[in-house]
Order: structure tokens, then C-alpha cells, then sequence
């Protein structure tokens, strides 16, 4: 399964400073859940956010400037080339951007978490897609301060 995994705020904004505009306890619980044993593919910019592999499962960094190699760690120059990297088993894209724009014509779901907030000096979008193709399952809605609904958006088979 490819998927792609994300948390979005009202008005589409994933980023902002290099940074994902909220903190909120538990909402990263779903990443850690769904990734955990399987691969995440992110870009540089979001790698170095983190700052280290993230634990139990592979990382693969997309970068065509700086090289990242360890335990569970490795780097590619492309997209296509990580999701051949990353073999069988869950492979989840994990942003920024570029990586998001380049994996919504080829994944089978999208972990999309609606935060219930408005950041209005964002920096980094979701791409625009066709909510066409895809069938949307909305999940629960959790949160204290600041809510946010789980939603997933599984490809609709292209032979209807
Ligand atoms: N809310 C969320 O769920 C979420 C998820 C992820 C990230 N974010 C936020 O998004 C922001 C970072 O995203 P971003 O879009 O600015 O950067 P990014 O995608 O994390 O990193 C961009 C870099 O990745 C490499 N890259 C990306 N696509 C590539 C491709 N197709 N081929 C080769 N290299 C590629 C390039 O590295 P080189 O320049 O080294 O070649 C590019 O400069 C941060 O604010 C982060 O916190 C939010």
C-alpha cells in the first residue's frame, strides 16, 4: 500500500517557518501508529525539521543536496526512486509539498487529519487534487482546544 499521511489546517496550510504550525497532544499518534514497522518517505526540509530518523521503521529522505545514511536511514534522489527503495510493505509519504504534489496521482489512501484552526501566515499548502477520485471515509473527531477530524481518502478504481 502507498499512502500518503497529513495534517491540514482550514485553510490548507501544512507549514509555516519549517515548521508545522500547532502543537496539539496527540494528534501525531495516527503517524506514529501507521508508520511505525512500515517506510516514511519525506523530503529534506521536513527530515531536518526532525532533526533524526524517526524510530522502528525506515526513513527515507528524498534530497538532491545532501546525503542522510544511518540505522533505518537512507537517501534518494527522487521520489520514484524511494518508493523502489522502500520495497514491500506500507510505504507512507510524509510531505513537504513537492513530495505531496508528485505521490496524490499514485497513492491507494491519503491520512488526511482536518485541524480545526486557521493559520494565516502559513507558508507550505497541501497541493490542490481531485476529491473526485478519491472515496472519503470521516473519521472521529478528537481534541481539547483545538479539534481535529480524521480523514481518509481511498482511491475509487479507475474501471467504473
Ligand atoms: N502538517 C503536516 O502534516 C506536514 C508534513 C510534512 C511537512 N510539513 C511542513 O512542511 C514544511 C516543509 O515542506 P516543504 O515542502 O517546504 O519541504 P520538503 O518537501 O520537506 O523538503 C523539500 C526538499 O526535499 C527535496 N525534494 C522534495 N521533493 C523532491 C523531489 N521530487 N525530487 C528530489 N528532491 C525532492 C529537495 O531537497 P534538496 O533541496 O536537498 O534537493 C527539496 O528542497 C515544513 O514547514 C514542515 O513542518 C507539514
Amino acid at each position: 500500500m502507498l499512502g500518503l499521511i497529513v495534517a491540514r489546517s482550514q485553510n490548507n496550510i501544512i507549514g509555516r517557518d519549517g515548521k508545522i504550525p500547532w502543537r496539539i497532544r496527540g494528534e501525531q499518534k495516527q503517524f506514529k501508529e501507521l508508520t511505525t514497522g512500515n517506510t516514511v518517505i519525506m523530503g529534506r526540509k521536513s527530515y531536518e525539521e526532525i532533526g533524526h530518523p524517526l524510530a522502528d521503521r525506515m526513513n527515507i529522505v528524498v534530497s538532491n543536496t545532501k546525503h542522510f545514511e544511518g540505522e533505518n536511514l537512507i537517501t534518494a534522489s527522487s521520489l520514484s526512486e524511494a518508493v523502489r527503495l522502500a520495497g514491500d510493505g506500507d510505504v507512507y509519504i510524509a510531505g513537504g509539498y513537492g513530495l505531496f504534489k508528485e505521490a496524490i496521482p499514485l497513492v491507494d489512501k491519503m491520512y488526511i487529519t482536518e485541524v480545526d484552526i486557521e493559520i494565516p501566515d502559513g507558508d507550505v499548502t497541501f497541493p490542490d487534487f481531485n476529491k473526485d477520485d478519491f472515496d472519503i471515509e470521516v473519521g472521529e473527531t478528537l481534541g481539547d482546544e483545538i479539534k481535529y477530524t480524521r480523514t481518509v481518502y481511498i482511491r475509487r478504481s479507475s474501471n467504473v
